[in-house]
């Protein structure tokens, strides 16, 4: 643990009871101003009282100590505790006890606290593990840790399972000082905070910068008075934690970037944080938020980015974070226990093909398939399971729409990201304002873009039967149509859009060509493309790939037939000319994953070379010459 002045301070402090500014300055060895000030703050926080009326001068009066978590960590104190849960057999309160002596000693890291715990968990692995349940195992294993760093901070996280709980636990360790350093801090932003407009929002990123380096400059300015002995980088480490977390949203903003998560989901002011991990699932964070205001708060601000409001009146809200995040929010009382905010995050680096085939969520010979399929402007219906990768495999997928070919995307809330090589209008739809007025639903935005002359439509997800009737309407007039739908099969997606409430009719189903099969693997969490199946001219489908568990690979079920057939019958390719199509195609994409090329606006324009002159493409790549540069 780091220790401040503030620390040796109040030490001093509560050993004497009464300890004057003069002398207290000498021996801390920092201005006398320096002492009030600190004095001031932990006489906010009613530990001290400052007396100035003392004949010998300015004096400091020790009133109470903080509550830590745990008062003093005392080992037979401890210990007495444990042997009283056995004595009820009670695992879960000893385990409950060993995870907080844990977390406290996180958070202190000092030689005695550490001793304690060894000591304290010996006991419980002798009595606990011995004598109940020889499956029981060390009561907390370290999973995985790792740092994520945020501008001046590294700040440490750990993954830790605790024995019988059934989530492990997601901790960041911010910043390693004491409790009185840590709310001296605290009192020192919501001094700062509420001298400063609070509320803002920046109209612009220069804006946003000015506010905040603004900001910074005043909390550098207090910080220096208070720890005048400290180092510059100190300095910076506390003063971007204060703007950090008093810019946005507070403690959540570590989570937001720490680039492991998928998901921050906050569920009420009460109970902690919950993350999706992409690699450990879901975990509770030790981050809690102060009360539900704060929630209605964070959702006001990811509102405002997007124009759109959260009241009493509309508690459901969708919006995006400046990064790109995702929000949902939802206001008590409909959600019952409590303001929630779901925050999906947006991949910093999008998905592309090439991560997909070097996760082995596709193979190589699926993605010719499809990138054939894109190029001959067949329709494709992507569909999966929640969080199954329905969008990102849209995303991913799009890059292979020609450049010369106008994209219209139509959302709900922004995800899809095109590289800059595509010609494309991206569209959201928006909710109606407190008084009704001024939706524009996804219905509006497909009708609309009919009128916008594209070749192809984006759109997010179908969930209504008229945005499916119109899209089946642009389909049968000749746009090519890629679409999102929930659900876990291509079965199970026929069935949908054929009954209510989509009810589309099955002789309708026929315009779209593939449909494509997203799956989280529900014990590992990996996700693969699950199944690949054409539909057929009535609106039956055949299966053309079956994912397989032991194998994990997609398996051929049957050969293509109207895949190749649509493609004959409009682009006057035999099946030989196309399979020699997608051969070449394998070949491109083995070169961007044996080269690692996973940034979209590369592959991007190696795929527009593909389309503009693909004979000089392949030349480029394949015929000698030193492989590892793509083309000019
Ligand atoms: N191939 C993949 N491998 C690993 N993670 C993936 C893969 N594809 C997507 N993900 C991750 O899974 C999460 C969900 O992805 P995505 O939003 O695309 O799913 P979805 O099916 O559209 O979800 P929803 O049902 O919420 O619309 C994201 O965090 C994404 O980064
Ligand atoms: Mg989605």
């Amino acid at each position: 643990m780091f220790l401040t002045k503030i620390d040796t301070l109040f030490d001093i402090v509560e050993q004497k009871k009464k300890a004057y500014v003069l002398s207290l300055a000498k021996e801390l060895g920092i201005p006398s101003s320096s002492v009030i000030k600190i004095a001031r703050y932990l006489e906010q926080l009613g530990f001290v009282e400052l007396d100035y009326k003392n004949v010998k001068g300015a004096a400091i009066k020790y009133l109470k100590t903080p509550e830590p978590e745990f008062k003093h960590v005392d080992e037979t104190e401890l210990v007495n505790k444990l042997k009283f849960f056995k004595s009820f057999q009670n695992v879960k309160a000893a385990n409950k006890l060993i995870y907080d002596l844990y977390k406290y000693l996180k958070h202190r890291d000092d030689a005695e606290t550490k001793e304690t715990y060894v000591s304290v968990r010996k006991y419980y692995v002798e009595n606990f593990m011995k004598s109940f349940d020889k499956k029981i195992k060390d009561p907390i294993t370290k999973i995985d840790s790792y740092n994520i760093d945020v501008e001046s901070m590294v700040v440490e996280v750990e993954i830790v399972k605790q024995e019988l709980e059934p989530v492990p636990f997601y901790m960041i360790s911010l910043l390693r000082i004491s409790d009185i350093t840590r709310l001296v801090i605290d009192k020192i932003k919501e001094e700062v905070i509420s001298k400063i407009t609070f509320n803002i929002v920046f109209k612009s990123h220069e804006e946003e910068n000015m506010v905040r380096n603004e900001y910074k400059r005043k909390i550098l300015g207090i910080m220096k008075d208070v720890f005048p002995d400290l180092s510059e980088d100190r300095i910076h480490i506390f003063s971007d934690y204060i703007v950090l977390t008093s810019l946005g949203m507070g403690e959540i903003e570590f989570l937001l970037r720490d680039k492991h998560l998928e998901e921050v989901v906050i569920n009420n002011a009460f109970e902690p944080i919950w993350v999706y991990h992409k690699k450990y699932g879901w975990l509770e964070t030790n981050v809690i938020v102060d009360d539900e205001q704060e929630i209605v708060h964070y959702s006001t601000l990811a509102g405002r980015n997007v124009d759109k409001m959260i009241t009493t009146l509309t508690p459901l809200m969708d919006a995006h974070l400046k990064t790109g995040d995702r929000v949902n929010a939802t206001l008590a009382p409909i959600s019952t226990k409590g303001n929630t905010m779901t925050i999906r995050k947006f991949a910093e680096s999008p998905w592309s093909i090439t991560d997909f085939i070097m996760t082995n969520t596709i193979d190589y010979y699926t993605t010719a398939l499809v990138w054939t399929a894109m190029q001959y402007e067949l329709s494709i219906l992507i569909v999966g399971g929640t969080g199954s990768g329905k969008t990102s495999t849209l995303n991913v997928f799009s890059i292979f729409i020609p450049p010369t070919q106008r994209i219209v995307s139509i959302e709900d809330t922004r995800e899809i990201r095109l590289p800059r090589t595509l010609h494309w209008v991206p569209m959201e739809t928006r909710l109606p304002n407190p008084e009704g007025k001024g939706e524009i639903s996804m219905l509006d935005l497909i009708v609309n873009s009919l009128r916008m002359r594209p070749d192809r439509i984006i759109v997010g997800e179908i969930r209504r039967k008229k945005e499916a009737e119109v899209l089946f309407e642009a389909m049968h007039t000749g746009h090519s149509v890629y679409a999102t739908l929930h659900a876990n099969t291509v079965n199970e997606a026929i069935i949908r859009l054929t009954t209510e409430p989509i009810g589309i009719a099955k002789s309708l189903l026929g315009a779209i060509d593939l449909i494509f099969v997203q799956n989280r693997n529900r014990r590992t969490n990996t996700r693969r493309t699950f199944q690949v199946a054409e539909v057929l001219e009535n609106g039956d489908y055949t299966l053309l790939f079956n994912y397989n568990f032991k194998a994990d690979k997609l398996l051929k079920v049957k050969d293509p037939y109207m895949f190749y057939k649509t493609i004959e019958l409009f682009a006057g390719l035999d099946k030989s000319e196309v399979d020699k199509e997608i051969n070449d195609k394998i070949k491109i994409l083995k070169y961007l994953t044996d080269n690692k090329i996973t940034n979209n606006e590369e592959i991007a324009l190696m795929i527009s070379y593909y389309y503009i002159n693909k004979d000089y493409l392949m030349k480029k790549l394949f015929s000698g010459g030193d492989k590892n540069t793509g083309p000019d």
